[in-house]
């Protein structure tokens, strides 16, 4: 399976730094309060925190109250960064990818995992390991890129606008062929893997998993209309998916 460590490339790694340090960042501003939501209570919880970057979710974690939370990544600079900056005695950060995964010799109550697993070649490989390293009556809450939106090449304007420059619609680029796309972002060639909703879904419940709950990119109207430029598209198509999956012992008759 290849890894990609773009996190690693000082350039891509400076611009996500301070695009993840601008007050209306979409992880702070989408993705954080809807997968807080999503998340159970996280109190005496031992926590699993997939790609967990410079670690602003695994102090939230800690802060609500999680027994302990295991950060692993695949960056160095994201892991010397979240080290540096969101550290607490109950935090470890580990330098693992998630393909490496089943070399942990120990289980969870909760996993979760943000915007990482764009990132993962064999989604459905990754859910299986995930099960495997939950406790009974475990939880995974996870967000990534949304079908609709790595339905892109990065190329073309995501959007069909008025002369003005209003968006009207969104624009899908072939949809129904998965796999790794090369996008311009940031970097010439970025890379992320395409997949369809209906793999998900079909890829999570054949781990095993019942999923509790899906969600969609969403943001109060007042911000939308405050900032639409940065905030414009998302009525046209959702950055990011969520799941939250449970583990279920019916699972052997799904794997
Ligand atoms: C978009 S960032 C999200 C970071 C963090 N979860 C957050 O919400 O701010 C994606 C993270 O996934 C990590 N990543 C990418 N591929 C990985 C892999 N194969 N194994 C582990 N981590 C990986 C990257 O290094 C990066 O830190």
């Amino acid at each position: 399976m290849s890894q990609q460590n773009i996190y690693d490339n000082d350039k891509f790694y400076e611009t996500f730094k301070n695009l993840r340090a601008t007050e209306l960042n979409f992880n702070d501003v989408i993705e954080t309060p809807i997968i807080t939501k999503m998340l159970p209570d996280l109190k005496g919880k031992k926590v699993l925190d997939i790609g967990c970057g410079m670690g602003q979710h695994a102090m939230q974690y800690a802060k609500s109250g999680a027994r302990s939370v295991l950060g692993i990544d695949i960056s160095e600079k994201m892991l010397s960064f979240a080290k540096e900056n969101n550290s607490a005695e109950n935090i470890t950060y580990r330098k693992m990818a998630f393909e490496d995964l089943w070399q942990l010799d120990e289980k969870f109550d909760v996993i979760t995992s943000s915007l990482a697993f764009d990132y993962a070649e064999d989604f459905g490989k990754l859910m299986k390991q995930i099960y495997d390293l939950l406790n009974k009556r475990g939880t995974c809450v996870f967000s990534m890129s949304h079908p609709i939106s790595t339905a892109y090449d990065g190329v073309y304007d995501r959007y069909t606008r008025t002369k003005d420059g209003e968006r009207l619609y969104a624009n899908l680029h072939n949809y129904g062929i998965e796999g790794l796309r090369h996008i311009r972002w940031v970097v010439e060639d970025y890379e992320v893997y395409h997949r369809t909703f209906s793999t998900l879904v079909n890829d999570i419940a054949a781990a095993g998993f019942v999923i509790e709950e899906c969600q969609e990119s969403k943001l109060p109207e007042e911000i939308r209309l405050l900032h639409p430029d940065l905030f414009g598209g998302v009525i046209h198509q959702p950055d990011f998916i969520f799941f939250k999956c449970r583990w279920s012992d019916d699972y052997t008759e799904r794997r």
